[in-house]
């Protein structure tokens, strides 16, 4: 088995006692707050510790998580591994996200962990794989790797992870999901998302950016946006946890992700928690978003 089929395997594994521990009503803050200024709740830090548990036991180079100050390294030199080998397991680092959208814990919607899997170095044309679970009412897992992106449903009963479907994104989707707050939005911004429910779009958004991307890639297009805004020029998600990996689940689904401009996983990156505008959808849609943000002067 590869080095990353061995990470996911590990990671499926901790996925469903998160699942488990999900199932108790456990939506207690605790005092502390993370290093994007977040309130952690108690399961924030449950789940951190068992993904953080696992990726420490199975011989990567390190990992980084949004609930940690700084990264965990366990091996710091590149050249201790023969690089004509297959990837080695030294070489590779995980940047995940432990719980998303947990603050609709309480409100018992649906909320997921994000990982992303890169190549000895913490940016997004490093990453590898990348992978989402969704802890709705099904426990799902969507893995993004050799060009495809590939959804899989646990089965409680035979304890396996059956194959549900290969995403394929269509030319043009029906879906809008705008996050950010609006009075924060500039205008242009706005006009851009006024646009898409001129054209009939819909509103599909429940502030937990996996089951908002999810749905996305089950009705086959759309556009999940989340700008920059007036108080947070640089938006809101988090380009190693959230961002990177679900640009890649989207481009292997036959979608794109941009910051407005740009492919998203051409961005540079210089700390672990740095954030990015962010846009996800189906090839119409981006080419609106780029047109759109053409003509705005932010
Ligand atoms: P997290 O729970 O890991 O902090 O992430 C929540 C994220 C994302 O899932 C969602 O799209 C976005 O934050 C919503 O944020 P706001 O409600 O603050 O706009
Ligand atoms: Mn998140
Ligand atoms: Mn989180």
């Amino acid at each position: 088995m590869d080095a990353i089929n061995k990470i996911i395997q590990e990671l499926q594994k901790a996925a469903v006692q998160v699942a488990n521990l999900l199932q108790k009503r456990e939506v207690e803050y605790t005092h502390g707050s993370n290093s994007s200024g977040d309130n952690q709740l108690k399961v924030d830090i449950l789940a951190d510790k068992l993904f953080g548990n696992i990726l420490s036991e199975i011989g990567i180079k390190g990992f980084a998580s949004e609930e940690r100050e700084s990264a965990v390294i366990f091996y710091d030199n590149d050249n201790m591994y023969d690089t004509n080998q297959e990837i080695p397991m030294q070489s590779l680092l995980v940047g995940f996200d432990p719980l998303d959208g947990s603050s609709l814990i309480d409100s018992n919607l649906t909320i997921g962990s994000i990982f992303g899997i890169y190549h000895s170095e913490f940016i997004g044309n490093k990453l590898l794989c990348g992978i989402y679970f969704l802890y709705g009412p099904r426990l799902e897992m969507v893995v993004a790797r050799d060009k495809k992106s590939l959804h899989y449903l646990y089965n409680y009963a035979t304890h396996t992870w059956d194959f549900i479907q290969e995403f394929a994104l269509q030319e043009k989707g029906k879906i809008n999901a705008p996050g950010g707050t609006q009075k924060e939005w500039f205008n242009g911004h706005k006009k851009i998302i006024e646009g898409f429910f001129q054209e009939g779009y819909r509103l599909r958004y429940s502030g937990g950016m996996v089951a908002d991307l999810h749905q996305i890639l089950c009705k086959g297009g759309g556009i999940f946006s989340y700008p920059a805004t007036k108080d947070s020029r640089k938006g809101k998600l988090r380009k190693l946890f959230e961002v990177f990996p679900f640009a890649l689940i989207f481009e292997n689904a036959g979608g794109e992700a941009i910051d407005g401009q740009n492919r998203l996983l051409l961005l540079d990156t210089k700390s672990i928690h740095e954030t990015t505008p962010c846009f996800f959808g189906s090839k119409r849609e981006i080419n609106k978003i780029i047109e759109g943000y053409k003509k705005i002067s932010l």
